[in-house]
C-alpha cells in the first residue's frame, strides 16, 4: 500500500469561513443554487465537507505538499518553482480539491439562445467593431465589454456563438471581475461544470485554472511520447450533459505561441456527401473520460468517478438546428454497433476529414484580456504547446464551462426533448 505523503512545513490549505460568510446551497433539479456575497449561480456539485482522504492517498507530484485537513474542504496549490507573490492574477492560480462527490445528475437544460432575438440587434448595437476571422468559423470583436452585457444580450451572445462557433473578444475586463461575478455570469448559460480532476481557482471549483510555466505540467504529460501536442476535443463530452456556451479567458500569454486551434464541426458535417450524412446520422459513439484521466490524476482521488456516455455522432443544436459532426478524437472510445474494422475505418476517415480540412479551421492568438466564447457543441479545439518553457514565459487561462442539453440526435426535431425544469436566470 502506498503511504500518505504529508509534510508539516506549511499551514493547512483549508477554507475557513465564518458562519455568515458561508455560501447558501439550495437543492434544485439537477444541482444546487448557490447564494454567496450577493451573487447567485447554478452549479452541479458542492464540496463534500465530510471528505477524509483515503489511507493510500498520495499527493500528485504536480501539487504542493501541504498538511491535509482530515475533515473538510482541502485544496492543494499547483507546485510552482517561480515566485508568484507579485503576480497580478495570483488569486486565479491553479489548485486541486480533495473531495469525493456523487456523480452528476442529468438535468434538463434550457438554452438561453432560445430566447434570443434571431437578428441579435441588441448585442450588435453595443459592438463597435467585428470582423470574421474566416468565412466558416470565428469572429473577432472589439469595443464591447462582456461583463456589461444585459440578460437579453447574453442570450444573443449564446446564439451568435452557436452560429459562428468561436467569438474572440479583445481587451476584456472579465479577468478583473470577482469569482462570484464570473460564476453568476456563467450560470446564465447553463449549470456550471466542475471538473472531475482538473485544477481550479482556490475556493471556486467552478472556475477552471490552467497554468503552464517553467514547470512540467499535466499538459506536457498528455503529449509525452507523441509527435504533436495537438489534441482535438470538445470539453468533457463524456458527461451526460456535455458543455455548451463556454468562456475561456487569457490572464498571461507567452510572447509567441500557445495559440488555440478551433474547427467548425457544423461545416465538417456540411462537407460530407448525402449518403455519408445519412449513414452517420444513424450512429452513436462512446465518449469516455478515461484517456484524459490517465495523466491527470494517477495518484490522487477523483472528485467524482469517471463516466462514459453514449452520444449521437451527428448532433443538432437545440436552437439553430444546425447539425454537427460531433466526434472528438480525445474522448471517443468506439462507435456503437459497428464491428472493429468498420469502426476503425469510419474513425480514421472522420479524423482525417476533421483535422485535415483547413477550410473550416481557425487559430486564436491570445492577448492578456482576450476572452473566447465558443460553443462546445459545435466546435472542437486544441491548444498548441509550441512555446519554450522558462521563467517569465507562462500561459495562464481561466475557464467557465456551463453545461448544455443532452445531445439532440440529428434525426429528431429541434428542441423535441429539451424540457424546461430549471431556468437559473429567468
Ligand atoms: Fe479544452
Amino acid at each position: 500500500m502506498a503511504t500518505t505523503t504529508v509534510t508539516e512545513t506549511k499551514p493547512a490549505e483549508t477554507i475557513s469561513l465564518s458562519v455568515e460568510d458561508k455560501p447558501k446551497y439550495t437543492k434544485v433539479p439537477g444541482g444546487w443554487e448557490v447564494s454567496y456575497k450577493g451573487y447567485t449561480w447554478f452549479t452541479g456539485t458542492i464540496p463534500n465537507e465530510d471528505f477524509v482522504p483515503p489511507p493510500d492517498f498520495e499527493i500528485s507530484s504536480m501539487s504542493e505538499q501541504v498538511p491535509i485537513n482530515p475533515k473538510g474542504q482541502t485544496e492543494l496549490p499547483q507546485k510552482l518553482n517561480v515566485d508568484y507573490t507579485k503576480y497580478k492574477y495570483e488569486h486565479f492560480l491553479a489548485h486541486t480539491t480533495l473531495t469525493k462527490e456523487t456523480p452528476y445528475e442529468p438535468y434538463d437544460h434550457v438554452d438561453c439562445a432560445g430566447r434570443a432575438d434571431p437578428e441579435k440587434k441588441s448585442l450588435f448595437a453595443a459592438i463597435k467593431e467585428k470582423k470574421d476571422m474566416t468565412p466558416n468559423i470565428g469572429t473577432e470583436v472589439r469595443g464591447v465589454q462582456l461583463s456589461q452585457l444585459t440578460s437579453a444580450q447574453k442570450d444573443e451572445l449564446s446564439l451568435w456563438a452557436a452560429e459562428r462557433g468561436v467569438l474572440v473578444f479583445r481587451d476584456q475586463d472579465f479577468v478583473d471581475q470577482s469569482p462570484e461575478f464570473l460564476k453568476q455570469y456563467g450560470s446564465h448559460f447553463g449549470r456550471l461544470h466542475v471538473h472531475s480532476f482538473g485544477s481550479h481557482v482556490k475556493g471556486h471549483p467552478e472556475i477552471l485554472s490552467n497554468l503552464r510555466d517553467s514547470d512540467k505540467t499535466v499538459f506536457d504529460s498528455y503529449s509525452a511520447g507523441m509527435l504533436t501536442t495537438t489534441r482535438w476535443h470538445s470539453d468533457m463530452t463524456y458527461e451526460a450533459n456535455p458543455m455548451g456556451t463556454t468562456f475561456l479567458a487569457a490572464l498571461s500569454v507567452p510572447d509567441c505561441g500557445g495559440d488555440t486551434l478551433y474547427l467548425n464541426s457544423m461545416a465538417a458535417y456540411d462537407a460530407l456527401s448525402t449518403p455519408m450524412k445519412s449513414f452517420l446520422e444513424t450512429l452513436s459513439a462512446i465518449h469516455s473520460g478515461a484517456r484524459q484521466s490517465v495523466h491527470g490524476k494517477k495518484k490522487s482521488p477523483y472528485r467524482r468517478d469517471l463516466v462514459e456516455s453514449i452520444h449521437p455522432l451527428i448532433r443538432k443544436h437545440p436552437v439553430t438546428g444546425r447539425k454537427a459532426l460531433w466526434f472528438p478524437p480525445e474522448y471517443i472510445s468506439g462507435i456503437v454497433g459497428l464491428k472493429r474494422e468498420e469502426s476503425n475505418a469510419i474513425t480514421d476517415m472522420l479524423y482525417r476529414h476533421l483535422q485535415g480540412s483547413l477550410d473550416f479551421h481557425t487559430r486564436v492568438k491570445w492577448e492578456e484580456g482576450t476572452v473566447v466564447v465558443y460553443d462546445n457543441r459545435m466546435v472542437m479545439h486544441s491548444v498548441v504547446l509550441d512555446y519554450p518553457l522558462g521563467e517569465g514565459e507562462k500561459r495562464h487561462h481561466i475557464r467557465i464551462t456551463p453545461q448544455a442539453e443532452r445531445p439532440v440526435p440529428a434525426s429528431r426535431g429541434v428542441g423535441e426533448e429539451v424540457g424546461m425544469v430549471y431556468d437559473p436566470t429567468g
